[in-house]
C-alpha cells in the first residue's frame, strides 16, 4: 500500500484538528457539517456537538454566513466577535462538480497580535520619545548659549589640519552624549569619516573587574585566560570612526594602555602579541573636571578641544521656552505617528510656569523627562482612543509631577503650609474627592461655601495624601 493511499477522510480530520487556526465548514443552510478542536475550544464546545447546528448558535455574527449568500470569497477580514475577541479570517466557497453546496472559514485569535502590536508601538514611542538628537539643526540654544560650543565641535573634526580627539564636559543630562553623537554626524557630513563609519559607547564606569573591562575595550586573542575567544574590542570596532569614552574619569588602570594606543595608533588584544593598527577619534566625556582625573599625559592628548556645556540653570529663559516647546512638539509627533489619532497638548500658563521655574539637577535629561510624564498624566489612556480621533490634552499643575508640585507649593508665600486648609476643610475636600470630584470642582464647591482655595492647593492636598502610604 502507498502512502497516498493511507490519505482518507479521517486523516484529513486529523490534520484539520491539529491545524492551529480554527476551522469551519457549513453546507447551503448554514448547518455545521465540520468544527475543528481550535474553532470549538474558541465557543467552549467539543467539535461533535456542533455538528448538524446551526454556526450562528455559536457564531452569530459568522462572515460564513455573508459567503453562503454571497459566494464569494472573503480574505483577511478582521471581525470582533462575542466577548471582544478578535478573529482575522478567510471565508471561501464550496463548489462540487460546479453546484454549489456550502463554505468555510479558516480564522486565527489575533488577540495575542494585536497585544504584541500595541507593545511594539508603546516601545517604539519611548524610543522616539528618549530619543538623543544627532544633527546639529534640532539643537536648542545653537544661536544662544551652545553657539561657541557647537563651533568648536565642529571644529574638532571639521580643521584644516584634521580631526582631533576631544573632551566634552557638562553636569548630567546636559547633552554630552547628544553633543558626541552630533560630531559623528556631522565628520560624517563634511567627509572626514566615511558614510558607515562605527560611532561606539563605552561607559568607563560600568565594569567593576578591570580584566573584564581590558577585554572589552582592546578585545582578546583564544587562550589569553581560561575559556579565551579571540574576539574584537570596542577600540577595533571604533576603527575609521569615533569611540565615545563616557564617565571616562573611571578609566583608573587603563590610562596608562589608552595612551599608548593613542599615541601609537596601534592596540594589542588580551594575551596577544601582535600589533593591530587603528584609526580611532576619541571623544571622552565626564561629569567631572578630567584634568583632576586622568593622568596629565593622557588629559593633554584628549583635550586638544575642551568643550563645556552649560547646566539647564545657566541657560536663559527663553531657551528654556524653546526646550519645552521642543519636547511637547516631540510628544506631540511621536503619537500623532505612533497612534494614527490626531493629538495637541495644551499647558495652562501656570502649568508651564512652574515647569520653567522648577530645579532640575538632572538638567535636560529631566526636564524632557517631567514634561513627557506631565503629558502622560493628562492623556487618555490606549484603551480609550480610536483611530483617527482627536485628542486634545490639557495639562494641568495636577498632572506635573509630585516634586514639582511640592516645590512650587512651597515656593508660594500663601503656602498650605500656613494652615490655609485647616482639618475641617481637609475633610471636607476628601469627602468630596471620595465622591468622585476633581480638583477644580471641589475648589469651586469649597468658593461657594466661603473657603477661598484655589484649585492647585486642593490638588496638592489630594496629592500629598496619595504619596503617603
Ligand atoms: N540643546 C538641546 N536641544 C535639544 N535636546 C537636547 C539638548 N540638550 C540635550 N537634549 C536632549 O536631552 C537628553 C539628554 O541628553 P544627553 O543624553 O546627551 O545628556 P548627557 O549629558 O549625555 O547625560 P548623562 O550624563 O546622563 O549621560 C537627550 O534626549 C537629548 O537629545
Ligand atoms: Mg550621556
Amino acid at each position: 500500500m502507498q502512502f497516498k493511499d493511507l490519505v482518507d477522510k479521517d486523516f484529513f480530520k486529523d490534520i484539520l484538528d491539529n491545524c492551529n487556526n480554527g476551522i469551519n465548514i457549513a453546507d447551503i443552510n448554514g448547518r455545521v457539517v465540520f468544527s475543528n478542536k481550535v474553532s470549538a475550544s474558541y465557543v467552549g464546545e467539543q467539535p461533535e456537538s456542533m455538528v448538524g447546528k446551526m454556526i450562528t448558535d455559536f457564531y452569530p455574527k459568522a462572515v460564513l454566513l455573508s459567503v453562503l449568500k454571497y459566494k464569494h470569497l472573503i480574505h483577511d477580514k478582521e471581525i470582533h466577535h462575542v466577548g471582544g475577541k478578535k478573529y482575522m479570517l478567510n471565508s471561501f466557497p464550496i463548489f462540487m462538480k460546479g453546484k454549489f453546496v456550502g463554505a468555510y472559514s479558516i480564522f486565527k485569535d489575533v488577540n495575542d497580535i494585536d497585544a504584541l502590536d500595541k507593545k511594539i508601538k508603546t516601545l517604539e514611542l519611548q524610543r522616539m520619545l528618549n530619543s538623543t538628537e544627532s544633527d546639529f539643526v534640532s539643537i536648542i540654544g545653537k544661536e544662544g548659549s551652545l553657539n561657541e560650543v557647537l563651533k568648536s565641535a565642529k571644529k574638532t573634526v571639521g580643521s584644516l589640519a584634521g580631526p582631533r580627539h576631544s573632551i566634552i564636559i557638562g553636569e548630567s543630562g546636559t547633552g554630552k552624549t547628544m553633543l558626541a553623537k552630533m560630531i559623528h554626524s556631522y565628520a560624517i557630513k563634511v567627509g572626514v569619516l566615511n558614510k558607515n563609519a562605527p560611532f561606539v559607547e563605552v561607559n568607563c564606569a560600568q565594569y567593576t573587574n578591570p580584566d573584564i573591562a581590558a577585554v572589552e575595550i582592546f578585545g582578546s586573542e583564544q587562550g589569553a585566560y581560561t575559556g579565551a575567544r579571540q574576539k574584537k574590542g570596542l577600540f577595533e570596532q571604533a576603527n575609521g570612526g569615533i569611540l565615545f569614552l563616557d564617565e571616562a574619569h573611571a578609566l583608573d588602570q587603563y590610562q596608562n594602555i589608552l595612551l599608548k594606543a593613542i599615541e601609537s595608533g596601534k592596540i594589542r588584544r588580551v594575551g596577544g602579541s601582535k600589533e593591530i593598527n587603528v584609526d580611532v577619534i576619541i571623544i571622552a566625556a565626564s561629569t567631572k573636571n578630567l584634568k583632576n582625573e586622568l593622568l596629565p599625559e593622557l588629559y593633554q592628548r584628549l583635550a586638544q578641544y575642551e568643550l563645556t556645556l552649560p547646566s539647564l540653570q545657566e541657560r536663559s529663559l527663553d531657551e528654556k521656552i524653546d526646550l519645552l516647546n521642543y519636547f511637547v512638539k516631540k510628544y506631540e509627533n511621536a503619537v500623532i505617528k505612533n497612534r494614527n489619532i490626531k493629538f495637541k497638548v495644551i499647558l495652562s500658563p501656570l502649568c508651564k510656569d512652574v515647569l520653567l521655574k522648577a530645579h532640575y539637577p538632572r538638567n535636560i535629561r529631566q526636564m524632557r523627562d517631567v514634561i513627557n510624564l506631565s503629558i502622560d498624566a493628562a492623556s487618555p489612556l490606549i484603551s480609550e482612543i480610536h483611530d483617527g480621533e482627536e485628542i486634545i490634552a490639557h495639562v494641568e499643575l495636577e498632572h506635573l509631577p509630585f516634586e514639582l508640585f511640592n516645590e512650587h507649593i512651597s515656593n508660594e508665600r500663601n503656602s498650605i503650609k500656613n494652615n490655609i486648609i485647616n482639618s475641617h476643610i481637609e475633610s471636607v475636600i476628601d469627602e468630596l474627592s471620595r465622591q468622585g470630584l476633581g480638583p477644580r470642582k471641589i475648589s469651586k464647591i469649597l468658593e461657594a461655601k466661603g473657603y477661598n482655595i484655589e484649585y492647585y492647593k486642593v490638588a496638592y492636598h489630594l496629592k500629598k495624601k496619595k504619596s503617603v502610604p
